[in-house]
Order: structure tokens, then sequence, then C-alpha cells
């Protein structure tokens, strides 16, 4: 049986590439438990800045196996290693990027919303079909989408079950990029790459600074984001970085 997800590098960036064709990506538990505890094991590591997480030309992921889940009792399910799985993820310091081709759906559209960018194929299908098999989505979907498209949209989407593709994605702020078939994923490779390239404590503190920005009032995130500020100032990189700048030549960041 190949591993659920393959994992590469290149350079400062990890790819994640979900592999489960026969169930088109469905997140089994063994593939939940793999991206999250990889994802877990990468952000401590340095020499890790970025992370694309990926599907094939045709999928990224169909959403939480309906098998699996079918045969679920309400005590299993609060017991189920998915009711972690969506905290794990949203614990996850390191810039991360979704790179979409093909269905989303479900957990899988939940997945890349719980990323920090997505880069979408133009095939690419959006969607939050849980109301279709009676339930609602539980990755996050209700949340992220109230939060990505408003209010309206959202409750059109979660409540009728509908798609939408990439360019209606980019139309409402949810895609950052939609790319020709065949592309998208060196794309977000290009992407990942831009952000490994720079300074990577800067990048985790603006990470964690945007993220506040759906936590709390503006006040209180203005005064994180002064804090996380405070913090930038207090490493080596911005010291080379502004150096960097006045001697005109390209800064050496090196994650201190
Ligand atoms: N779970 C388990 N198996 C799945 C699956 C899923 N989410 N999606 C597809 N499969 C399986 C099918 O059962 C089928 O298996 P068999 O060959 O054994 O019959 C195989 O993958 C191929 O599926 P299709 O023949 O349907 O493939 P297709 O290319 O014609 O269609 C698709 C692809 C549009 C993604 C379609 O498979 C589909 O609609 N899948 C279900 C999508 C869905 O409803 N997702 C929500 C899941 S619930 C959820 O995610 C809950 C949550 O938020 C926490």
């Amino acid at each position: 049986m190949p591993d659920p997800v393959e994992i590469s590098r290149d350079g400062h960036v990890a790819l994640l590439r979900l592999n489960r064709p026969e169930a088109r990506n469905a997140l089994s538990p063994e593939m939940m438990e793999q991206i999250a505890a990889t994802l877990e094991a990468f952000d401590p590591d340095p020499d890790i800045r970025c992370v694309v997480i990926a599907g094939s030309e045709k999928v990224f992921a169909a959403g939480a196996d309906i098998k699996a889940m079918s045969e679920r009792s309400f005590a299993e399910a609060l017991r189920h290693p998915a009711s972690s799985f969506w905290r794990r993820l949203g614990a996850v310091k390191t810039p991360t990027i979704a790179a979409v081709s093909g269905y989303a759906l479900g957990g899988g559209c939940e997945l890349a919303l719980a990323c920090d960018m997505i880069v979408a194929s133009d095939t690419a299908l959006f969607g939050q079909p849980e109301i279709t098999l009676g339930i609602i989505p539980g990755g996050g979907g209700t949340q992220r989408l109230a939060r990505v498209l408003g209010k309206q949209l959202a409750m059109e989407y979660v409540l009728t079950g509908r798609r939408f593709d990439a360019d209606m994605g980019l139309r409402m702020g949810l895609v950052n990029k939609v790319v020709k078939k065949g592309k998208w994923l060196q794309e977000a490779m290009d992407l990942a790459q831009t952000v490994a390239e720079r300074p990577p404590i800067a990048t985790r503190l603006a990470k964690q600074a945007v993220l506040g920005a759906e936590e709390t009032s503006l006040s209180a995130g203005l005064e994180n984001e002064r804090r996380l500020y405070e913090l930038a100032m207090a490493t080596e990189d911005r010291v080379e970085g502004m150096q960097a700048f006045l001697e005109k030549r390209e800064p050496k960041f090196e994650g201190k």
C-alpha cells in the first residue's frame, strides 16, 4: 500500500502530496494523522520555512472518508482523531500554501481553507457538500467561509452544498491566484520559495499577526501586531535586512 501522503523537500520548502487516488484523496484517519504529524515535526525545524499541501491534477481532496464515517457511532465520532486534526492544523506556525487542482470538497475544501494561501488550477472546484449527506462541515468550513466570503455567501454554499470554481474563488477572495491546468503546482512552489527567502522568524510573526485579525477586535489585533513587530525588531535578521538595504546588496537571512 503506498503512503497516503508523499513528502518531499525543495530547499527550504516542503511539499506534502495527498495520494489516495482510489478514494479521490478522501481524508482517512491515517492520512490526517500523517498530515498533522508531519506539519508538527516540520514546525520546530529551522530548515523548513514554508509548506505546500497538494493533491493530484484531478483532485485535491474529496473530503472526509464517507465510508469510514458512515459506520461511526456518535461516541466514536467524539473520540475520532478528526476532532483534534483541525486544531492541530490551526496550531502550525510555519506558513502553508494549498495547491488545489480539481475537487476540494468537504474536508478537502476545509483543508485548503486552513492553509494560509490557496493557489488554484483553473480546473479547481470548491464546495462544502456535507449538507447533502445530512451533516454539516466539521473542519472549520462554516467559520472560515463566513470570514472570507461573508455571511450571505457562506450560508448559500453551506446550506445548498453547491460548488464554486477557481475564478469565483478568486473573485470572492478565497483564492490567491488561478493558474492554467498543469502549472498550478509550480506556481504554488514558486510562491512558497518566495516566502522561504524571507526572514523566517518575521514570516512566522507576520502569519501570527494576520491570523490575529480573525480572532480579535481591531484594537486587540493592533496591540498584538505591535508586540509581534517589537519581537521582529529584536532579531538579527532585521539588522541584516536593514543593513543590506543601506549597503544596496541582497540580505542573507539566518533565522536568528
Ligand atoms: N470518502 C470516501 N470515498 C470517496 C470519497 C469520500 N469523500 N469521495 C470519493 N470516494 C470514492 C468513491 O466511493 C469511489 O469508490 P469506489 O471506486 O470504491 O466506488 C471512488 O472514490 C471514486 O469516486 P467517484 O466514482 O465518485 O469519482 P468521480 O471522479 O466520478 O467523482 C467526486 C469525484 C466529485 C469527488 C465524488 O467522488 C464525490 O462527490 N465525492 C464525495 C464528496 C463529498 O461529499 N465530500 C464531503 C465528505 S464529508 C466531510 O468532508 C465532513 C467534514 O467536513 C468533516
